[in-house]
């Protein structure tokens, strides 16, 4: 945990006095709370978008509309109209619900809490902290996904997500101050997409690098911590260089499954267990040469490959014998491709 968490708020705070980005639906930093109907429609457009796409919406809907009386008068294929290319319409929906019940059960007026903010048509927990912060001023612990990665270092939280998100907003709440609230909610988002960004944070440029333990780690960019990707199951396979005559023989693999209808070198199945040679197309000397291995989506294939030549008088199995010096014409899937190239490397 940082040494001293009363120390964040207040330089983030300086910072973003002089670094607030300028929005259409923010007031300047320390000046009063924007109209919360503007709040409102910007953290509900917000929701999945990015401000830069939401900016000449935002604008749009003021102008067309200035206020929950007005939009609630809307008629809904208008407002789908004006919504359009801004995706996830359900949001839309929720919007004219949710104006028809300010307007027509709350006398034109947001509810000035959490909790009331959080009883109205599409306002989630994240939302509802938002507006209460921004429009209200009160002291509410606001977490999006900017916020996660911030706190997520400050704290060097060990956890990954989604499991870490309760230490998330235990360690938000701990440097939320009592005052500035929405200005200190914005701070930590416009740190968020500017500074502390998800792969090259510009940690000199940041106001709280001191107190910052992901910092001090040297590392900040590896928080939030990934969850360790799901193995994907191994399966073994054995792949089967037969020459002849400075050719090598090509199968067509069956139509239906994995690389179905694609030129092939010949193979065993692919197994959980290593197999032995016994899918060989035929009885030979087979010498194991190396291995190869590819990771397909749903599994990982290691495969043995063996080569052998075609002995003396036994009659060619079925396929294609193909030139060696011309196999990259053969288009032959990667996990193939890698054999060859083993066998070119060997030569
Ligand atoms: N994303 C969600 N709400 C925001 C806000 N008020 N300012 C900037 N980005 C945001």
């Amino acid at each position: 945990m940082p040494a001293n968490l009363s120390a964040i708020a207040p330089a983030l705070l300086d910072w973003y006095d002089a670094n607030a980005r300028s929005l259409p639906w923010r007031a300047p930093p320390g000046t009063p709370a924007p109209d919360p109907y503007r709040v409102w429609l910007s953290e509900v457009m917000l929701q999945q978008t990015q401000v830069a796409t939401v900016r000449p919406y935002f604008e749009k809907f003021v102008a067309r509309w200035p206020d929950f009386a007005s939009l609630a008068a809307a008629e809904d294929a208008e407002l789908m109209a004006a919504w359009a290319g801004l995706g996830y319409y359900a949001r839309a929906r929720n919007l004219l619900a949710c104006a028809r019940a300010v307007a027509n059960e709350h006398g034109g007026m947001l509810p000035d809490t959490e909790e009331g903010l959080r009883a109205l048509p599409g306002l989630g927990a994240y939302t509802a902290a938002a507006i209460a912060a921004i429009a209200f001023g009160r002291r509410a612990v606001v977490v999006d996904a900017n916020v996660e990665r911030v706190v997520a270092r400050l704290f060097a939280l060990p956890q990954p997500l989604p499991a870490g998100r309760p230490a998330i907003r235990t360690a938000t709440e701990s440097i939320t101050p009592d005052a500035r609230a929405g200005d200190f909610a914005q701070a930590m988002m416009d740190l968020g997409s500017g500074i502390c960004t998800p792969r090259t944070p510009r940690c000199l440029l940041c106001p709280v690098r001191t107190e910052c333990d992901g910092f001090a780690t040297g590392h900040p960019e590896a928080f939030p911590r990934k969850a360790p990707r799901r193995e994907k199951p191994q399966r073994h396979g054995t792949l089967f260089w037969l020459e002849h005559d400075a050719r090598v023989l090509l199968v067509r693999r069956p139509a239906k499954g994995l690389l179905g209808g694609m030129r092939a070198l010949p193979t065993g199945p692919w197994a959980e267990t290593p197999p032995g040679m016994a899918e060989a197309p035929v009885d030979a000397d087979w010498q194991v040469m190396g291995a190869v291995a590819h990771g397909f989506t749903h599994f990982r294939l290691s495969c043995t490959v063996a080569a052998a030549t075609l002995p003396a008088h036994m009659p060619a199995p079925d396929g294609e014998w193909w030139p060696i010096d011309s196999l990259d014409e053969a288009g032959m899937p990667t996990v193939f491709v890698r054999a060859q190239r083993l066998m070119e490397g060997l030569r």
